[in-house]
């Protein structure tokens, strides 16, 4: 439970606010790559509360600027891409990537009047699917060596979907690690390949019993939590028999993103994006150890379940998330389909668009989640009084953050503490791209 008050503050996520400052600390993604392919690349954002645009050049550099013009406030999405910049319709102001106002061709001539003009504008960076913005003060911070980021773009696939709830809510399911056997209960294991590049579609290595199967009759995890140095780390522990313990690592990299393991090869790095205080996005990347993922496969996947160009779920609240009383029966814990991420939805939206936290009533089940809050709530004082918060992701060296180790493994029940290391050892070890950065990494993941 919390206070009105701390509600307030990690919920309000606008220029100014508590939780807005914070948030502008950190790279957060702004679009797909995917939203830039067409002849004109150019797509409005909407993003913590600002109201932007976001353009690439010729040469490739992406400009994230204001949406309204400084001249009279024309909405420069419809803005003519050309000469470096974008030009406003509406009287032929020309911004630089820079937000730097170029030309205002109906001024007189000698006009030094454009130099004065400088209009918000935000640096960004392209990664693997999604261009990310950084909207904080000074110089944004390298992006970290997480391994969604250093992967190759072929063993990486990128999407979003739109979320009718404030940004907390979202983030919270992902560090819920109990909700999964009884949310996601399926009564039956489907058979693997139909669920490619899906959570909780495969078997463990180790004994090949499907995940399913494991969260299903095992619905009483242990979860312990540790603070690392890019957030918190968990472990839910559920004991198979006197023998064997399944290992479930996760992530939550604060303050806004997750990382989960949703194959024994296959990682999920996913933000969870503040749109304004009532509506955010989640933005994904998965990414593989071993081998190229099948982009037009799992693009084409989601497209069952999104609509394009607004990454719409087809499954919402206006038709009950397609809820069927036999199947809630028979199929699944839900009744709302195979899809989990249709499963979150109806979680994090039905808690209303910002969860009233002075009602709820946290159980042990909830550790990560009270761990978190306390840790925005003190990042967040950090920084309104000037200083960094405790988790910055901005080392000195960026290649020491690195990871974070996610993985789903079945262990030795006495010895799963070392085990799911060398799981993670001996996985990295297979992969052409992550095994030079072995010793660092595992470095990170035994000193934190
Ligand atoms: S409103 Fe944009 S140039 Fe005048
Ligand atoms: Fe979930």
């Amino acid at each position: 439970m919390m206070s009105a008050e701390d509600n307030r503050l990690v919920t309000e996520i606008g220029p100014n606010t508590g939780c807005g400052d914070l948030m502008r600390r950190y790279w957060q993604p702004a679009a797909l790559t995917e939203e830039l392919g067409g002849e004109r690349p150019v797509v409005r954002v909407r993003l913590l509360g600002e109201d932007l645009v976001l353009f690439r050049n010729d040469d490739g550099t992406y400009g994230l600027i204001g949406r309204n013009c400084p001249h009279r406030g024309a909405d420069l999405c419809f803005g003519r891409l050309e000469d470096g910049g974008l030009r406003c319709p509406f009287h032929g102001w020309l911004f630089d990537t820079n937000g730097q106002c170029r030309e205002q061709p109906a001024e007189p001539p000698g006009s030094n009047f454009s130099r004065k003009i400088n209009h918000t504008a935000y640096p960004c960076i392209e990664r693997n699917g999604i261009v990310f913005a950084y909207m904080g003060p000074g110089n944004p911070p390298p992006l970290p060596a997480f391994d969604c980021f250093e992967a190759p773009d072929a063993f990486t696939f990128a999407f979003k979907g739109f979320v009718d709830c404030n940004w907390l809510q979202l983030n919270e399911v992902g560090i819920d690690p109990a909700h999964a056997s009884f949310l996601h209960r399926f009564f039956d294991d489907e058979p693997e390949e139909e669920g490619y590049g899906q959570q909780f579609r495969f078997s463990t290595e180790e004994n090949e019993m499907a995940i399913t199967k494991v969260l299903r009759e095992y619905d009483c995890p242990e979860i312990d939590i540790e603070q690392t140095e890019t957030g918190i780390r968990l472990y839910a522990l559920r004991q198979i028999n006197e023998e064997e313990m399944h290992v479930r690592i996760t992530n939550q990299i604060f303050p806004n993103a997750i990382i989960i393991p949703i194959s024994n090869e296959i990682m999920l790095t996913q933000w969870h994006v503040p749109i304004d205080d009532t509506t955010s996005w989640w933005y994904a990347i998965f990414s593989c150890f071993t081998e190229p993922l099948d982009k037009e496969r799992m693009r084409n996947d989601r497209l069952e379940l999104y609509t394009l160009p607004d990454y719409r779920p087809r499954k919402n609240k206006s038709n009950d998330y397609g809820f069927d009383a036999e199947e809630q029966r028979n199929c699944t814990y839900t009744g709302m389909g195979d899809d989990i991420n249709v499963h979150d939805q109806w979680a994090v939206e039905s808690l209303g668009v910002i969860q009233d936290r002075t009602q709820e009533h946290l159980g042990a089940t909830d550790k990560a989640i009270i761990a978190n809050r306390k840790l925005l709530i003190s990042a967040i004082a950090d920084v309104s009084a000037g200083k960094e918060p405790q988790i910055s992701l901005r080392p000195e060296d960026p290649s020491s953050c690195r990871g974070p180790v996610a993985i789903d493994t079945i262990a030795p029940a006495n010895t799963w503490q070392t085990a799911w290391k060398q799981t993670a050892k001996e996985r990295r070890q297979r992969s052409d791209w992550a095994q030079d950065i072995l010793s660092e990494e595992f470095t990170t993941a035994l000193e934190s």
